[in-house]
């Protein structure tokens, strides 16, 4: 029996996320039931058709139109989430109002920690100690939206912007999975405007140990 509940996950590019997602849906008893995409040809669809999964993509510039065919898809699909995954556009407000509290992000920095590009390179150039990613719910500002757990990497004196992207990747793909798995089995509720893990009111983004 495949599991009930059901994750849309939207990419642009690679899609190593994409496959970790895919590849733990088991573990953590969710579904990726339609991966969009706004590019036709990106790497990481790939992993959608070995996984046989549906494939929808889109040209952005016809976006308007696209995205709002594209939410009577995903409510077909009974998506319970809505996962971006290097999804490299900003949606707009209509389609975020449309799926509230229903679409997470993945952003390799320690929000609110350099929000928007280039972020392991402001890392290095700050000289922090520590770098790291962060799943957050999306809202109408730029990677602004409620965190909900970080990994932390430790930065080394020799690393480069190449070793560390490389680096927090690896541990974004354990990431961004157990995140999915702590919505999908109801640990993670918004009760008004405040977060709740576990019951509890989550003041800071919980810290994922691997
Ligand atoms: C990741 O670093 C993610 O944090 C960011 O975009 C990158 C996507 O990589 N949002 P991939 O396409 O999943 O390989």
């Amino acid at each position: 029996m495949h599991p009930q509940f059901s994750v849309v996950v939207f990419i642009s590019g690679t899609g190593s996320n994409l496959l970790a997602i895919l590849e733990n849906q088991k573990k953590y008893n969710y579904r990726v039931s339609l991966v969009v995409s706004d590019k036709k040809h990106a790497k990481g669809l790939k992993h959608a058709e070995k996984f046989d999964v549906p494939i929808y993509t889109f040209a952005w510039d016809k976006a308007d139109k696209q995205l709002q065919h594209l939410q009577q898809v995903i409510k077909k699909h009974k998506a319970d989430l809505i996962a971006l995954a290097g999804f490299m556009k900003i949606l707009p407000a209509d389609f975020i109002a449309a799926f509230q509290n229903k679409i997470i992000n993945i952003h390799p920095s320690l929000l609110p920690k350099y929000p928007g590009l280039n972020t392991h390179k402001k890392a290095l150039q700050n000289q922090d100690e520590f770098h790291g990613a962060t799943v957050h719910f999306v809202n109408n500002k730029l990677d602004a939206g409620k965190a909900i757990v970080q990994c932390q990497i430790k930065i080394e004196p020799n690393d480069t912007e190449l070793s560390l992207s490389s680096r927090l990747l690896t541990s974004e793909h354990k990431l961004f999975p157990y995140c999915i798995g702590l919505i999908a089995q109801n640990r993670v509720e918004w009760r008004g405007l405040e977060l709740y893990l576990d019951q509890q009111p989550l003041a800071e983004p919980l810290t994922f140990y691997e």
